[in-house]
C-alpha cells in the first residue's frame, strides 16, 4: 500500500476510536467533548505516535490508547484556545468553536474533561508487563510537556509577549513550547514503548523538535494567507517576525533537518518523512478528510 493510504487508513482507525471512546455518555459535557473532537481535525499527532511506534515493530493494538491520549489533550488546549479570554476564535475546523456551540463554561469543563479523560485513557493503556516502566515513563513525559515546562507554558508565552516586540529566541522558545511539545511527545510515546535506543531516542526528538517548529511556521503561515483564519486577538506570528519568504524559507529548512534527523536512526521512517513533507504544502486543504 502506498504511504498516504497507509496514513488515511491509520486516520480513519483514530477517528473511529475517539468516536468509541467519547460515545459513553449523551450529557452536555459530553456533547461538547464530541462537538470539539469529532470536528475533523487532521490527527498530526495521533498519527506520529503510530508511526513512530510502527518503526520499532508495534502495532496499533498498543499504540492507538496513546495516540488517542495525546489528541484529547491537543483538542483540550484547542477548546481552551479558542475561549473569548484566550484568542477569541469563534470558528474552529470550519465550525463554530465549542463556547460558540456550547456557552463558555460548558466549552472549558469540556476542555477539562478531554484533559483528564487521556489521562484516564493512558493510565489504562494495556501494555505487556515488561513495558510497565516506558508506560509510566510516558505518562511522566506527556504530563510535562503538556504542561507549564511545555505547552501550557508555551501558552503563557504566546498570551503575555507582544508581538511587536517578541525577539526571534523567543518566538522559538514559545513555537517549541506551545506546539512543538507536544508533536515531541507524540514522537517519543512511539520511540519510547518501542524501547529505541538512547542515539534513535535523541533522533527521534530531534526530528519531532524540527518538525515541530516547521508545523507552526506552517500554521502562522496559512492563517497569514487566510482573512478567516486570522486570529482575531493579535498573538506573535512568525511572519511578522521575519517576512512571508523568510518564513517559507525557513520551514523549508525546519522539515529537512527534521528529516536529516530520521536518517541517523537507520529505521524504516517512510511514514514519518511523509508527515514531515505535507508540511511543505502550504496549499492543502486544512479540512481535507483523508490522512
Ligand atoms: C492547531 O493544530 C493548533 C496548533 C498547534 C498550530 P492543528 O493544525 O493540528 O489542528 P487540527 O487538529 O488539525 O484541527
Ligand atoms: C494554538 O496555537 C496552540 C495550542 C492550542 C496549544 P494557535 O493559536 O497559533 O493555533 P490556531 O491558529 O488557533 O489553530
Ligand atoms: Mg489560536
Amino acid at each position: 500500500m502506498e504511504v498516504q493510504d497507509r496514513l488515511a487508513q491509520k486516520k480513519k482507525v483514530i477517528d473511529k476510536e475517539l468516536g468509541r471512546i467519547l460515545s459513553h455518555e449523551d450529557s452536555l459535557l459530553f456533547q461538547a467533548m464530541r462537538h470539539a473532537v469529532l470536528s475533523g481535525g487532521k490527527r498530526f499527532r495521533p498519527l506520529l505516535t503510530l508511526s513512530s511506534g510502527e518503526c520499532f515493530g508495534l502495532g496499533q493494538d498498543v499504540l492507538l490508547p496513546f495516540a488517542c491520549g495525546l489528541e484529547l489533550i491537543h483538542n483540550y488546549s484547542l477548546i481552551h484556545d479558542d475561549l473569548p479570554l484566550m484568542d477569541n476564535d469563534d470558528f474552529r475546523r470550519g465550525q463554530p468553536s465549542c463556547h460558540k456551540a456550547f456557552g463558555e463554561d460548558i466549552a472549558l469543563l469540556a476542555g477539562d474533561s478531554l484533559l483528564t479523560l487521556a489521562f484516564e485513557l493512558l493510565a489504562q493503556a494495556p501494555v505487556d508487563e515488561r513495558l510497565f516502566p516506558k508506560k509510566g515513563q510516558i505518562i511522566e513525559e506527556i504530563g510535562h510537556l503538556a504542561g507549564a515546562s511545555g505547552m501550557v507554558g508555551g501558552q503563557l508565552m504566546d498570551i503575555t509577549l507582544s508581538p511587536e516586540k517578541i525577539s526571534e529566541e523567543e518566538l522559538h522558545e514559545l513555537i517549541l513550547k506551545k506546539t512543538g511539545a507536544l508533536i515531541i511527545a507524540s514522537v517519543k510515546t512511539g520511540a519510547i514503548l518501542g524501547e529505541a535506543s538512547t542515539a534513535q531516542l535523541e533522533a527521534m526528538v530531534e526530528y519531532g523538535r524540527n518538525i515541530g517548529i516547521a508545523f507552526q511556521i506552517r500554521d502562522d503561515i496559512l492563517d497569514t494567507n487566510n482573512e478567516e483564519k486570522k486570529e482575531p486577538t493579535p498573538r506573535p506570528n512568525y511572519v511578522s517576525l521575519c517576512g512571508l519568504a523568510e518564513a517559507e524559507r525557513r520551514l523549508k529548512r525546519f522539515v529537512e533537518d527534521g528529516m536529516r534527523a530520521l536518517d541517523k536512526t537507520s529505521l524504516e521512517s517512510e511514514e514519518l518523512r511523509y508527515l514531515a513533507l505535507r508540511l511543505l504544502d502550504i496549499n492543502r486543504n486544512e479540512n481535507e478528510q483523508n490522512s
